[in-house]
Order: structure tokens, then sequence, then C-alpha cells
């Protein structure tokens, strides 16, 4: 049986935890609307008048995260397309997939209407970098299905701290309480993909560590197609919205304790081998957050004694 054959056989075993994670999942959302949180009155005609960055009221850093969290928001189709052709139609994992991109259309449809009727973005530019983003799709080289599992776990957490971290810096009561209501949104997706891995883990740790290691050795946000992702990214990475620090302390930390991967016994001699290297990832990525805080930090001493 070939490694993914065998990865879908267990993601498809653990079929009846994912209708009670689903369950409690619509049990525990609550089930908001977006029209409720914009400040419709603000917006104004683009035709009469123009869009400027002068009208613009958030910071330029906060104004890209709230770009590029929201370009995400409008790939996550792809996520479905990649999960949905492992599943029957009518399979717990495809109804879940379907509930989830809806509702992370609620969040794009919100970030956009927000940034429009605040007037905090380029409205042609971000409807440029919507078309490039999601024409570019979003493919990447998940060797099996479980490695998607361990994938979602960790990138749906990241993205509930990155949209709150964006809420928190934004300044602005409408966007701090929208971000707060999505990053919410974000954590009860995670609670499901958390859920699914845990029991995986459970029942094949041999298979699921392997994957684990894969993913969170070259773990990267779903942005690569989106113009401009790397330095995009460095912004927010420089006010601390999201960065390997954020990763390394809000992301693996909190996994690995909860996943008690320190614990599980009998693993065979690859499983061993992929846990050492899990517990490797966080260090890692402290030490590269340190240099870019010295640098960080270099660089605004030179700008502070030229001032
Ligand atoms: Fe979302
Ligand atoms: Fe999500």
């Amino acid at each position: 049986m070939s490694a993914n054959a065998e990865a879908i056989e267990l993601a498809k075993s653990v079929e009846s935890t994912m209708e009670t994670l689903m369950a409690e999942h619509r049990e525990r959302r609550e089930h908001w609307y977006f029209h409720d949180f914009i400040d419709w009155e603000k917006g104004e005609s683009f035709k009469e008048k123009p869009w400027d960055v002068s009208q613009s009221t958030l910071s330029p850093e906060v104004r890209t995260a709230f770009v590029l969290n929201l370009l995400t928001e409008d790939n996550l189709p792809y996520y479905t397309s990649l999960f949905g052709k492992y599943f029957d139609e009518d399979s717990p994992m495809n109804r879940w997939s379907r509930l989830w991109t809806a509702e992370e259309g609620q969040h794009a449809i919100a970030m956009r209407s927000y940034l429009l009727t605040s007037r905090n973005c380029d409205p042609r530019l971000l409807e440029d970098d919507r078309m490039v983003t999601v024409e570019g799709g979003w493919n990447p080289q998940f060797e099996t299905v479980i490695d998607m599992f361990c994938y979602t776990s960790a990138q749906e957490l990241a993205t509930r701290i990155s949209h709150r971290n964006t809420g928190v810096q934004s300044d602005c009561e409408t966007a701090h309480t929208l971000m707060a209501k999505i990053a919410r949104d974000e954590n009860h997706h995670f609670l499901f993909y958390r859920g699914v891995t845990t029991e995986m883990l459970a029942q094949a740790p041999d298979v699921v560590l392997p994957a684990l290691n894969r993913v969170l050795q070259n773990f990267a946000m779903p942005g690569t197609k989106i113009p401009g992702f790397a330095r995009r990214a460095l912004q927010m990475a420089r006010i601390g919205i999201y960065n390997q620090r954020i990763h390394a302390e809000n992301i693996i930390d909190p996994l690995l304790r909860f996943w008690k991967i320190e614990d599980i016994t009998d693993l065979s001699p690859e499983a061993e081998q992929a846990r050492d290297d899990i517990f490797a990832v966080g260090p890692t990525l402290i030490r590269a957050a340190e240099k870019f805080e010295a640098r960080q930090d270099r660089v605004s001493k030179k700008a502070a004694s030229v001032a």
C-alpha cells in the first residue's frame, strides 16, 4: 500500500470523530453577520471621490496585514478542492469542508467591506491582487493527506493569531471587533483540525509524527502566490502581527504541549527521529527570531541617531 493510500485509510477510520467535532462546532460557533459590524454610513462613492492613500486611517503595516489576511481568505476554496479529492462527496470530511469554506467566505466579505468603507486599501490594487492570487491557485505538495490535517491544525491557529493581532494593532474599534469575531471562528476551525489530528495521532503515531515533522519543518502560510508576499510578510513581522517568534511560541509550543508527543511510546525508528526533529523546530525558529530582532534593533537605533 502506498504511503498516501495508508494515510487516506487512517483519515477515513476517524470519520466518527469528524462527525462529533463537526457537531460540537455547530453547537459552539456563534452565527454572526458581517453587515452588523461594518460602518456603512462611512462609505462613500469611489466614482465621486476616487481613492487616495491620504484617506487611510490605519498604519501602512496594519493595512498590509489586512490585505494579506484577506487575500489568504479569498484563496480558501483551494483548500476545499485539495481535501475534496480524497473523500466521498457526502463524507463527514467533505461536509465539513463545505461548511468551513462557507464560513471562511464571510471572513473575506467582511474584511473587504471594512477596507472599502473605511478607505484603507486601494480598491483597484486589491482587486488586481485578488485576481492574481486566485488565478495563481495554491497547490502545496503534501506527501499524504495526513500532512494536510497537520498543516491545517497549525495554519488555522496561525490565522487566528494573525487576524487577532491585526485587529489589536489597528487602533480602530470596528476593525478590532471584526477581527476578534473572525479570530474566534478560526479558533473553532483550529479545534476541528487539531481534534482530527489528535485522534489519528492516538491511532497511528508512526504515520502521523513523520507527517507532522514534514509540515512543521517547512511551514509557510498559504500566500506565496500573493503579489509581493515576502515584502508584505516582512512588514507584518516587523510590527509583531506575525513572525517567527510568534510562530514558535504561539503555534508550535502549544500544539506540542497539547499532543504530549514526548510521552508516546513504542515508536518506530522513523517516528522517533521525526519526534526529535519536531522538538528542534521551535528552538531553530527562536534563534532566527533573535537575529531578526537584533537586526531590527540596530536599524531603529541607527534611525534614531540620524534623526
Ligand atoms: Fe478565515
Ligand atoms: Fe479558518
